[in-house]
């Protein structure tokens, strides 16, 4: 199996940094909306099992409590769920992460993914019509609020959006601070979260807090071999961290590409761009890469199956 140029050169060591990503960085790192500070400090070096150890000290599955700082009152108290997110999903042995990546299409991976005790998918991901390839199995689903904002109709509505859980995240400051981010959240949500609360009381619906974001972004950057953007995580890469918190293995696709893999952004769309699957916004190629570091698997399985193999945290004692 020969290794293709271009998206599995990051694969490879030395790690290549495309131009386009190299331009992307410099321009969010004039902008630096979320407010993040200078970086020096690189740890590149670390072992599977520090790398594992790192995250399971530092990076907790933490969601937003009724009570929490500005996200108190009737309100709140209302809306967001009595018991914790651990709590909902238990303690899945195998669990599955679909990413929406182009080169899921024609696949045929739905019976393995749907073959894993809890599948996780991201944001308006369909599985109808799309079975063979992504399988039909949702037990949660991560969304963003640019999402819920813009296409609210559609997720008020749509039955994809029914199954399972919902966790919702929004792009907050790098300070973490609750106050900061209830004022300068990226979409308003808000209101809509309320709303879909009240219409959908039964589904367990949680918000990301701002510390997992960032607490998983200091990690990636950290390990990573240049200063990344300084933007948050993708949605795929906090559904990562959301499985590894509660699952005993977890399999992941299309994340690292496989040989098919495409400037085709979504398995589900026509929309053509490099950029969605090597990152712009999110510091999408050095998760990759970090997550590539974390395969227990074998290193075919990425190509052919665009399948990595990761151990969840309970399986190592830090
Ligand atoms: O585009 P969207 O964020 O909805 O896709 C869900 C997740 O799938 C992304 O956050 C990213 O982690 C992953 N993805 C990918 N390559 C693509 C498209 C999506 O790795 N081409």
């Amino acid at each position: 199996l020969r290794m293709t140029p271009r998206l599995h050169s990051f694969l490879q060591e030395p790690f290549q940094i495309p131009n386009e990503v190299k331009y992307s960085i410099k321009m969010y790192k004039k902008g630096n909306q979320f407010k993040v500070p200078q970086r020096t400090n690189k740890s590149t070096n670390s072992s599977l099992a520090e790398l594992m150890c790192t995250l399971k000290n530092r990076v907790h599955l933490s969601t937003v409590k009724a009570g929490d700082g500005p996200f108190s009152g009737e309100k709140w108290e209302r809306s967001l769920p009595k018991q914790s997110l651990q709590e909902t999903l238990g303690n899945p042995k195998t669990c599955a992460v679909v990413t929406s990546a182009g080169a899921l299409r024609g696949s045929s991976l739905g019976k393995d993914i749907d073959s894993h005790d809890a599948v996780i998918r991201f944001n308006s991901a369909p599985m109808k019509g799309y079975e063979r390839d992504v399988g039909k199995k949702t037990t949660v689903r991560i969304v963003n609020s640019q999402l819920v904002v813009s296409e609210k109709k559609k997720f008020f509505q749509d039955p994809r959006y029914r199954t399972g859980v919902l966790i919702i995240w929004d792009p907050a400051p790098y300070s973490r601070d609750l106050d900061e981010w209830y004022k300068h959240h990226d979409y308003n949500f808000h209101e809509h979260y309320h709303e879909y609360r009240k219409v959908h009381p039964e589904q367990p619906f949680y918000i990301i807090s701002p510390s997992m974001q960032w607490d998983l972004w200091d990690v990636i950057q950290e390990n990573s071999p240049v200063d990344i953007q300084p933007n948050p995580p993708s949605s795929g890469m906090l559904g990562i961290i959301v499985m590894m918190s509660v699952c005993k293995h977890i399999s992941v696709y299309e994340f690292v590409p496989s040989r098919r893999k495409t400037e085709l952004c979504h398995y589900y769309s026509s929309d053509r761009n490099w950029q969605c699957t090597q990152g712009h916004y999110h510091p999408l190629l050095f998760e990759k890469s970090l997550v590539q570091r974390l395969n227990r698997g074998e290193e075919e399985d990425i190509l052919v199956l665009g399948k990595v193999t990761l151990d969840g945290y309970s399986q190592y004692t830090c």
